[in-house]
C-alpha cells in the first residue's frame, strides 16, 4: 500500500525515448478471473503489476484457486472438471483500491454455492455498488450491502435466472459483472448497453476461452451501443494470454510527449483496443502528432506502438471539437483528468460535459481536477457533469493533492513537467494502483 510521502517534480525540456508499460489493468483483472473459471492451466504473460490486480489474484486465491506469480507471468489453476472451482472463503475478500475486482468478481460469487463478504479500503467502499446489486439480485443472488456500498455480502445461488438487462450506466465493469453471472444462468444472459459503448475486453476474453458470446449492433440507435448476451452453463477453456501495455497509462507518457515541444516517445506493444483510444483520437483531432506502426492482435485484443511528438501549444479546437460529451466520454473516462490538464495546453481551451461518473471513481475527480488546475494557475470553471479549462499564460507549479487517486497523481505529475518552478504533490505513491514503476520510467525519458 502507498504512504503520504510527498513528491517534488521540475519542469523538464522534452521527453525522448523508446519505452514499453506493463500489463493492461483492465484485461490483466479479465484474465485471472475467467482463467480461474476455466478447465486447465492458463498461462498469462505480461501480467499487470498494478495493485488492483494483485488485489483480484489475492481473491481468487482466497476463493481456493491455485495461482503461481512469477513476475509478470501468472499461471491460474482453473476447474479441473466443474464449472466452480471456487471454495468459501476462510477470510473476508479485500478488494483494497479497485473497483474492477469488486464489481467483477461480484458477478462470478452470485452462482457460487457459499456466502463472501467483499471490502474494500475507505475510497472503495464509498462508491455505488447499486448498480451490480441491482441485476445480480435480479438474477437470483442475495446481496446485503450497507446503504448500496461495500462491505458486500454476497450469497449465490448455484443456477441464476437468465436475465436481459439494459445498464442505466455506461459502465464496462456492471456489463461484466452481468455477463459473468450469466455464465451461471439458465438460459442466455442480454446485457443491452443503451447509452454508450463501453471497453469490451470481457466478451473478448470470454469468447477467447470458448464462451457463447452474442454481439449485436443496435439497429435503432448508432453510438449508444450493443446488446451482448452470453449463453448460461457453457465450458471455458485454458488459453495462453498475452496482456498488451496498458493505454490508459500510455496517455499520460502521451499527454507529457505532446506537451514538452520537440519530444518524441515510442511506447512499443500497447492495448489498442478502439473502446479504450478515444484519448489518442480526441489529441490527433486536435492537432498532436501521434502515429501508430506495428498494428497486430494478441489474444484477441489489438496491439502495436505508439508514437508521439511535441509540436507546440494545440491550436484552437475549432466549432464543437473543443467541447467533448456524448458516446466519447466512455471511451476516455479514465483519461479525462489528463485530458483536462492537456487543455491548459490548447489555445482556447477544452470543455468536458456529461461525465458526471467522474464524481464517483476513486475520488471525486472533477473536484480533484479543478482543486489542482486552480492551484497551478488555470482558468477553470466547475460544473455538476464536467469543466471548462483553458490556460493562455502557461501553468505555474505549486502544492498539490493527489486525492489518494493514482490518475489524478499521474495527471498532475505531467501538468507539473509542464508548468514554471516546482510543483509538489501530496501522496504521490498512490499510484502503484495502477502504474507503480511509473516515476522510475517518467526519469528515465526526461530531458531537462
Ligand atoms: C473499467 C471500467 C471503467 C474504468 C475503470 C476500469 C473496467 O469503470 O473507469 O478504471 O476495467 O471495466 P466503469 O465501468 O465504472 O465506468
Amino acid at each position: 500500500m502507498y504512504s503520504s510521502r510527498m513528491t517534488t517534480i521540475q519542469k523538464a525540456r522534452r521527453v525522448r525515448g523508446c519505452v514499453r508499460l506493463p500489463g493492461d489493468k483492465s484485461i490483466s483483472h479479465r484474465a485471472g478471473l475467467i482463467a480461474a473459471l476455466a478447465e486447465g492451466e492458463t498461462d498469462i504473460t505480461g501480467f499487470a503489476t498494478s495493485e488492483d490486480c494483485h488485489s483480484t489474484l489475492q481473491c481468487l486465491r482466497a476463493l481456493g484457486v491455485r495461482i503461481e506469480i512469477n513476475g509478470t507471468h501468472v499461471r491460474v489453476h482453473g476447474a479441473e472438471t466443474e464449472a466452480s472451482v471456487f471454495r468459501a472463503p476462510a477470510r473476508k475478500l479485500d478488494c483494497g483500491n479497485s473497483g474492477s475486482t469488486m464489481r467483477m468478481l461480484a458477478g462470478i460469487l452470485a452462482w457460487q454455492s457459499f456466502t463472501a463478504t467483499m471490502t474494500g479500503d475507505a475510497s472503495l467502499s464509498a462508491r455505488p455498488m447499486t448498480r451490480i446489486i441491482t441485476p445480480l439480485a435480479q438474477m437470483g443472488a442475495r446481496i446485503e450491502a450497507r446503504d448500496g456500498r461495500a462491505p458486500l455480502i454476497i450469497t449465490g445461488r448455484a443456477l441464476l435466472r437468465a436475465i436481459s438487462y439494459e445498464l442505466p450506466v455506461a459502465s464496462a465493469q456492471v456489463k461484466s459483472a452481468v455477463l459473468l453471472a450469466g455464465l451461471g444462468g439458465d438460459g442466455r444472459t442480454e446485457v443491452i448497453e443503451s447509452i454508450a459503448p463501453t471497453r469490451d475486453h470481457t466478451e473478448r476474453m470470454l469468447r477467447l476461452f470458448g464462451a457463447s458470446i452474442g454481439v449485436k449492433r443496435r439497429a435503432d440507435e448508432d453510438d449508444k451501443g450493443d446488446v451482448i448476451s452470453i449463453d448460461g452453463g457453457a465450458k471455458l477453456y485454458a488459453r495462453p494470454c498475452c496482456i498488451p501495455g496498458d493505454v490508459s497509462s500510455a496517455a499520460f507518457l502521451i499527454a507529457a510527449a505532446v506537451m514538452l515541444d520537440d519530444s518524441e516517445l515510442r511506447i512499443e506493444a500497447v492495448g489498442l483496443n478502439p473502446t479504450r483510444t478515444q484519448f489518442i483520437r480526441t489529441l490527433q483531432m486536435l492537432g498532436a502528432d501521434i502515429t501508430i506502426e506495428n498494428q497486430r492482435e494478441e489474444s484477441g485484443e489489438p496491439v502495436g506502438d505508439i508514437i508521439a511528438r511535441g509540436r507546440g501549444r494545440l491550436p484552437a479546437a475549432q466549432g464543437s471539437r473543443g467541447i467533448i460529451r456524448g458516446a466519447e466520454i466512455a471511451n476516455l473516462i479514465d483519461e479525462l483528468p489528463m485530458l483536462a490538464v492537456l487543455a491548459t495546453h490548447v489555445t482556447g481551451g477544452l470543455v468536458v460535459r456529461e461525465a458526471k461518473e467522474l464524481r464517483v471513481k476513486e475520488t471525486d475527480r472533477i473536484r480533484a481536477v479543478v482543486e489542482n488546475l486552480r492551484r497551478m494557475n488555470a482558468d477553470v470553471e466547475e460544473y455538476t457533469d464536467g469543466f471548462a479549462i483553458r490556460c493562455e499564460s502557461g501553468l505555474r507549479g505549486a502544492h498539490l493533492k493527489s486525492y489518494a487517486d493514482h490518475r489524478i497523481a499521474m495527471a498532475f505529475s505531467v501538468a507539473a513537467l509542464t508548468a514554471s518552478g516546482e510543483t509538489r504533490i501530496d501522496g504521490a505513491e498512490c499510484v502503484a494502483v495502477s502504474f507503480p514503476n511509473f516515476y522510475e520510467l517518467l526519469a528515465s525519458i526526461i530531458e531537462h
